[in-house]
């Protein structure tokens, strides 16, 4: 079974077994993925994703075989990438991958012989950074039911926001805010289900009452009109008392390097987190056969 969208998660009890599991893989780790191969197809850079799933892979016994789609691959020989993917599937057995257009992960997991986790798909989805992210809520604020988030940036275009608003659906009165330039408003179809609340004026979204302060940056790379639109850059004097700011990273602008070592800045133990819950994904997956053990 492929991890290709957050949507896939329909019991909030899915993830509760697979945080307890990450928080144990902090202090304990099982060689559950002995002589097992994760193989990382992408054309597009990835510094946590790629490294996180590397270090998981490696602290669970296993061994990693990278496939970047650039000159060294045989699509720039024009094999179809359908074809390289079905080649490399017989070498490993899970494969996670990357690419820059929308729905190109779904479609050759089609090909691929073994499970394929979507690493992230153009503006489309990144279903295992929002793991992380609700697991970095859970663990931040004690509770997911009940949280308040402000969502801010290039929600259009973020695939781990699109992701991570599939998961906050699944939990009990979760408020969310969202904050865009109208250029970077979210598609309507993510908000379904969920009590939201829109806005452009970050200055005023930011006085609301808020637990978890979600920033993204703006996807230059995905946008005809560059970086045209307008960024918004968190003042920290604005920031409420015991509000706790993540964001996926890399980060511009909208992150002033200044705030890293405010202790509301939980960005890094996010980052550092995504590494625990892909062990658990992969402890599950290489156990079970299956990412989520209920
Ligand atoms: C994000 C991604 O690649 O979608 N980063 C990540 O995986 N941690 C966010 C981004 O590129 O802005």
């Amino acid at each position: 079974m492929h991890l290709l969208s957050a949507s896939q998660i329909s019991d909030v009890r899915q993830l509760d077994q697979l945080f307890i599991l990450a928080d144990k893989m902090k202090t304990d780790s099982f060689p559950v993925a002995a002589r097992k191969l994760l193989g990382i197809v992408k054309d597009e850079g990835s510094t946590r994703t790629r490294c996180s799933f590397e270090a998981a892979m490696k602290r669970l016994g296993g061994e990693v075989v990278n496939l970047p789609l650039d000159n060294t691959s045989s699509v720039s020989k024009g094999e179809s990438l359908e074809r390289t993917v079905r080649v490399f599937s017989g070498y490993v057995d899970l494969i996670l991958m990357r690419h820059s257009k929308r729905g190109v992960v779904q479609h050759c997991s089609s090909f691929s012989d073994v499970p394929v986790i979507n690493g992230g798909d153009g503006d489309g989805e990144h279903p295992t950074q929002a793991i992380l992210d609700v697991y970095t809520i859970s663990r931040e604020v004690g509770k997911v039911d009940g949280v308040k988030i402000l969502i801010v940036g290039d929600l259009k275009c973020s695939r781990t926001v699109h992701s991570l608003l599939h998961l906050l659906k699944l939990y009990k009165d979760v408020k969310v805010y969202l904050c865009s330039p109208e250029e970077a408003v979210l598609h309507d179809e993510y908000k379904k289900g969920l009590d939201i609340t829109e806005g452009t004026d970050f200055r005023e979204m930011l006085s609301k009452d808020i637990d978890i302060l979600y920033m993204t940056r703006f996807q230059k790379e995905r946008r005809e009109d560059g970086c045209k639109i307008p960024c918004y850059v968190l003042d920290k004097d604005l920031l409420v008392e015991n509000c706790k700011v993540l964001h996926p990273l890399p980060s511009n602008d909208e992150l002033p390097e200044s705030f890293d070592n405010d202790p509301r800045a939980r960005y890094f133990v996010q980052a550092k987190n995504g590494m625990y819950v892909r062990m658990a994904l992969l402890g599950n997956f290489f156990k079970y056969g299956t990412f989520f053990n209920e």
